[in-house]
């Protein structure tokens, strides 16, 4: 999707409004993907990342049972409930409240209080095919502080979908700052048959995110050895 030939808005600019919201508001304004999530009745531009990824990768099939963590206002709730279909079964949390879904089974629920896995298991009420992670933490601007918080977020979910998939399952999850490193990578070649790094068109180029799609879980036993680090 591109801008070419669309007249650019700009945003004037007003006492209150400081550079950064200024410029923010004229980045939506400008963005394709803005524009086409309302027309499309999508919750968020994110919606497209999903699209992106799944077309490439397939792991939305009918019938799917998918987990999807960090999930408000719930733009990629909205396509893996499209896509698993009637049969397939979506359920969603997030640390803040959303507007309910139907064909979803919300949570406001924040993943790093170790009540929430238990919650969103007994939800699930079985094994399930995808978990989905674009959990993000408002940045601090310091740059360690912020890499551990993210960190932590990933690591919280990778305990969630050890617990939850079934073998050959697929977890699909945001990354900040080159991607997976070192023992978070370890942990998901331990856990994944293949894992991928991947920037879907409607990721900003000027973001650090990336997505990492790992497919082919290897079940409850691979994953046993790393269990418990996303406790914080
Ligand atoms: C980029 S947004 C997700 C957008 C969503 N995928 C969509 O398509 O609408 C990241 C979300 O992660 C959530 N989040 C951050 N920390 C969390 C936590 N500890 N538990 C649950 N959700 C969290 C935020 O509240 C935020 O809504």
């Amino acid at each position: 999707m591109s801008g070419r030939g669309e007249t650019r808005v700009k945003v004037k600019s007003r006492k209150r409004r400081t550079a950064s919201s200024r410029q923010w508001l004229e980045r939506q304004l400008n963005d394709p993907y803005v524009a086409q999530a309302k027309k499309q009745g999508y919750r968020s531009r994110a919606a497209y990342k999903l699209i992106e990824l799944d077309s490439k990768f397939r792991f939305l099939k009918k019938g799917a049972q998918v987990l999807d963590l960090g999930a408000a206002p719930g733009g990629w709730t909205q396509i893996a409930v499209k896509r698993a279909g009637e049969s397939g079964r979506v359920v969603g949390a997030d640390i803040l409240p959303m507007e309910p879904m139907p064909g979803a089974v919300l949570f406001q629920a924040d993943l790093l209080d170790p009540a929430t896995p238990a919650l969103l298991k007994d939800a699930l009420g079985g094994p399930a095919d995808v978990v989905l992670t674009d959990m993000a933490a408002p940045t601090t601007g310091h740059r360690a502080t912020d890499h551990l918080r993210t960190t932590a977020l990933i690591e919280a979910a990778l305990d969630v979908a050890a617990d939850v998939l079934k073998p050959g399952g697929v977890f699909v999850g945001k990354v900040f700052q080159g991607g997976a490193s070192g023992e978070l990578l370890k942990r998901l070649k331990a856990m994944f048959r293949d894992v991928k790094h991947v920037k879907p068109p409607a990721s900003r180029a000027e973001s650090v995110e990336l997505y990492l799609v790992a497919s082919g879980f290897r079940g409850a036993d691979a994953a046993a050895p790393y269990l418990g680090k996303g406790k914080t």
